[in-house]
Formats: structure tokens, C-alpha cells, sequence
């Protein structure tokens, strides 16, 4: 009986201290789940949609906003924010001087191998002008100034 009785004790106890440990975490280290979704990436955490930064968009930017979600906002998000069916472009990884301009439109053309992330390859983009997709590369290049990426 006698041990028994500690045994006991001894579980109650640990339950105790699991108890105050997850009481006393600090709620911001919750991680976003786009963060954790995309943690195969190379670099740091994309921003969460929501605190993206919209600026004021040149005409032609404005022109690439709307091309950009007829062709691109289904998997890589409204202000290219991602989705759970491609990465976010507001990314360190897709600066000016690691993905050129010419970058974009190869990947619109040429559709892309998975590399980066575990989203699976991007299918060359149906359809698009090559007008469309100079907007839309300003577009992403306005979006991304506007958030600290280049
Ligand atoms: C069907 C989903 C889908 C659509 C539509 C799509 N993409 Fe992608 N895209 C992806 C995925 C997934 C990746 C990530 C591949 C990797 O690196 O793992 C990607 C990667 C990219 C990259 C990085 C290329 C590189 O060299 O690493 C660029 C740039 C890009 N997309 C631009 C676009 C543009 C511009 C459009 C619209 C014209 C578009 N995408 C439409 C899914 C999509």
C-alpha cells in the first residue's frame, strides 16, 4: 500500500508541474501555422498575411495586381501572402538578387520543380501575355519593397 501511495504521489506531482509549466508559457511563442507549414525553407518565416503592407501601386503594379490574382493569388495568396498550396512571395528567398525578374517569368513559362518547399512543383501558368506578366513582376517587386524584401 505504502508504495503504492508514492507511486501515486510521484504521478500527481509530475502532473502538477506539467500543469504550471504549460499554465505559465508565454502565448507569443505560439507559432503561426504558415511559419510552420513552410519551415522547409531556407530562410526565415514568411509575414503573416494580415501584417503585410499594401502600398500605393504604380499604374502598372496596379495593372499586375489583377493579373496576379487571375493567374498566381490561387496558390501563392492574395498579396502574395501563400496559401497551403504555394509559398508566399513576400520572402526573403524571392529578393531581387536571388530571383531575378527573369526568374518570375520563367517559373509563370516554365513551371517550377519543387525546391525551395514541400508544396510540390508549380505547373507552367496557361494563358498568361507576356504583357501580363511584366505587370505582374512589378507588381511582386512593388508588394515586396513595400514589406523590407529587396
Ligand atoms: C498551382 C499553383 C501555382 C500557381 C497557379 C502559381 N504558382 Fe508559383 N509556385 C508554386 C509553387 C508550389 C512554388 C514553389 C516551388 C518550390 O520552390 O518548391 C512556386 C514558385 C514560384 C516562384 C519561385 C521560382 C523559383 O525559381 O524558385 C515564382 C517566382 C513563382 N512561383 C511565381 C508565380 C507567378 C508569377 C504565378 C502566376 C503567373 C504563379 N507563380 C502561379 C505554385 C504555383
Amino acid at each position: 500500500m505504502a508504495s503504492k501511495f508514492v507511486i501515486g504521489g510521484v504521478v500527481v506531482g509530475v502532473a502538477a508541474v506539467g500543469a504550471v509549466l504549460w499554465l505559465s508559457r508565454p502565448s507569443d511563442t505560439a507559432v503561426p501555422v504558415t511559419s510552420a507549414m513552410h519551415s522547409g525553407a531556407d530562410t526565415a518565416a514568411a509575414k503573416p498575411e494580415d501584417e503585410i503592407i499594401v502600398p500605393a501601386f504604380s499604374q502598372t503594379a496596379q495593372s499586375g495586381e489583377v493579373a496576379f490574382n487571375e493567374y498566381c493569388a490561387a496558390c501563392h495568396g492574395k498579396n502574395a501572402a501563400g496559401t497551403d498550396q504555394g509559398p508566399p512571395l513576400i520572402h526573403a528567398l524571392y529578393r531581387p538578387g536571388h530571383h531575378a525578374d527573369s526568374a518570375i517569368i520563367a517559373a509563370a513559362r516554365n513551371g517550377v520543380r519543387a525546391h525551395h518547399w514541400r508544396f510540390g512543383n508549380m505547373p507552367p501558368v496557361e494563358g498568361v501575355s507576356d504583357a501580363k506578366l511584366r505587370w505582374i513582376v512589378e507588381y511582386i517587386r512593388e508588394i515586396q519593397t513595400a514589406n523590407g524584401i529587396k
